[in-house]
């Protein structure tokens, strides 16, 4: 009889503690660091600031710049002709002028990141 309920117990505790998912899910990472792999190589650019820059501009300001920086809507300048100095640029996406919001929110180092990346479309 005490057999009966330690094999009863033990069985309990195993469905409770799901012993056969953890496996499953063990099995799944497996298969999920396999592909893994494939990570360090699209972190890589987050260390190059660069490459921050363009993320933060193709999310918040691409729709206003374009790809280029010289799509122009709403009025937005020519970002490939701007005569703003580094700290001009700075204060014009941190505070915002005429019709362009302010980029506050974003936070010191993603707006001097894509002051930096903003500064590659320009043309001398
Ligand atoms: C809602 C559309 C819009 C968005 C989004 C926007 N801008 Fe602008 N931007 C403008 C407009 C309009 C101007 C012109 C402002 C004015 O009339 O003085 C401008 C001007 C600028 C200027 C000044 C250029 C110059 O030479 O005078 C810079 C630099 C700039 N934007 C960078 C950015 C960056 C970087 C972002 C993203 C963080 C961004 N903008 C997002 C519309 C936008």
């Amino acid at each position: 009889m005490k057999n009966l309920i330690i094999i009863v117990l033990s069985l309990a505790i195993c469905g409770l503690s799901s012993c056969s998912q953890g496996q499953k899910s063990s099995n799944n990472e497996t298969t999920k660091t396999t592909t893994d792999t494939s990570k360090p190589k699209t972190e890589k650019p987050k260390t190059d600031p660069l490459a921050a820059g363009k993320r933060t501009y193709n999310t918040y300001c691409l729709t206003c710049h374009g790809q280029n920086g010289n799509m122009g809507a709403s009025g937005a300048h020519d970002l490939t002709k701007t005569a703003l100095s580094f700290a001009e640029t700075v204060t014009v996406i941190t505070e915002g002028r005429g019709l362009m919001t302010p980029h506050k929110f974003l936070g010191k180092e993603k707006i001097n990141a894509v002051a930096k990346y903003i500064e590659t479309f320009k043309v001398n």
